[in-house]
C-alpha cells in the first residue's frame, strides 16, 4: 500500500513528494519514476552492505541531507559542510567550513562517511590528509566517488577517479582498503546514462508535461536495463561509482599484529 501512493505521488505529483525523494528513491518500485534509479539504487546497496563497520562517533564530510545517516549504528554524528550561502540553507550540516582544513581535532572520529564528495573538492591530497587527521588510528572510512558521471554542481566538479587512482590516494595518505567495490559495472550503466542524458536535456523542472514525459521514458529505460541484466555478463573495467572501505593505518610502534 504504502509502495502504491509513493508510486501515485511521484508519478502524478513530482512537486509533493519533492524532487529529492524522487532522486533519492531506490526501492524496486523506484524504477517506476526514478531517472536515477540504478546509480541510486546500487550505491545504497553497496552502502548499506559496507557501513555496518562504521560505529562509534562518526564524521560525514559533504554529508548533503545526510541520507545514510539512519543506516549507521552510532553513538554520535557529525555532518561538515563546504560553507557557502546556498549550502546554509539546503544541507544539513552541524559544522560548515572553507573546503580545505576541517575545524575539528586529530582523532577525534572512530569512522568517517564520505559518499560523492571527492569528485568536488579542489585539494584532494589535503582532503586526503584530513581525513587522516581526524580519524583515530584503526578508524575504517567508508568513500564513494565517481568513475563515470557527467560534470554536476558546476563549477564545483574538479575529478573522476579510477580504481587505480584511488587506491594510490588512500594509500599515499595512510589507508589501507579493505574493500573496493565498483558500482553498477554492467549494463544498467549505459540506461542510467541515458537517463542523465534525457534529464539533462528534456528535463524542465516548471513544464509539467516535459517532466513526466522523462520520468516516462526513464522508466522503460529502467526496465529494459534491468531485464538486459538478467542475460547480459558484468563488466568491471566501466563502472559508475568507487565504494572503499578502508582503514587508517596504525603508527608503526602501535601495530598489533606481532609483527614487531
Ligand atoms: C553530490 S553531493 C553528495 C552529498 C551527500 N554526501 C550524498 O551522498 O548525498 C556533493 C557534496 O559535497 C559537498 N562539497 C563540495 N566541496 C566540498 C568540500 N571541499 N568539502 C566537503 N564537502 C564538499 C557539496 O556541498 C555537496 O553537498
Amino acid at each position: 500500500m504504502k509502495c502504491l501512493k509513493t508510486v501515485v505521488k511521484c508519478l502524478f505529483f513530482p512537486y509533493v513528494a519533492g524532487y529529492n525523494k524522487l532522486a533519492f528513491s531506490c526501492r524496486w518500485y523506484a524504477a517506476l519514476f526514478n531517472p536515477f534509479y540504478f546509480a541510486r539504487k546500487n550505491l545504497h546497496r553497496h552502502i548499506s552492505a559496507l557501513c555496518g563497520n562504521l560505529s562509534g562517533k562518526i564524521l560525514d564530510v559533504g554529508c548533503g541531507t545526510k541520507p545514510y545517516k539512519d543506516m549507521i549504528r552510532h553513538t554520535g554524528y557529525v555532518g561538515l559542510e563546504f560553507d557557502t550561502p546556498e549550502n546554509r540553507n539546503s544541507k544539513q550540516a552541524d559544522i560548515f567550513y572553507d573546503g580545505v582544513y576541517f575545524p575539528l581535532e586529530d582523532a577525534a572520529f572512530d569512522g568517517i562517511l564520505t559518499t560523492q564528495v571527492l569528485e568536488h573538492v579542489f585539494t584532494p591530497e589535503i582532503f586526503m590528509t584530513e581525513l587522516n587527521r581526524v580519524l583515530k588510528p584503526g578508524g575504517k572510512l567508508l568513500l564513494t566517488v565517481p568513475f563515470v558521471w557527467d560534470e554536476h554542481e558546476q563549477p564545483y566538479d574538479f575529478g573522476r577517479y579510477s580504481s587505480f587512482g584511488l587506491k594510490a590516494l588512500l594509500e599515499r595518505h595512510g589507508f589501507e582498503i579493505i574493500e573496493h567495490r565498483k558500482s553498477c559495472s554492467n549494463i544498467t550503466l549505459f540506461f542510467q546514462l541515458w537517463n542523465v542524458y534525457l534529464y539533462k536535456k528534456i528535463c524542465v523542472r516548471d513544464n509539467i508535461i516535459l517532466f513526466q514525459t522523462v520520468i516516462f521514458l526513464s522508466s522503460i529505460s529502467n526496465i529494459a536495463g534491468a531485464l538486459l541484466d538478467l542475460f547480459l555478463p558484468e563488466n568491471s573495467d566501466l563502472y559508475l561509482d568507487n565504494v572503499v572501505l578502508a582503514v587508517k593505518k596504525q603508527p608503526a610502534g602501535q601495530r598489533n599484529d606481532g609483527l614487531d
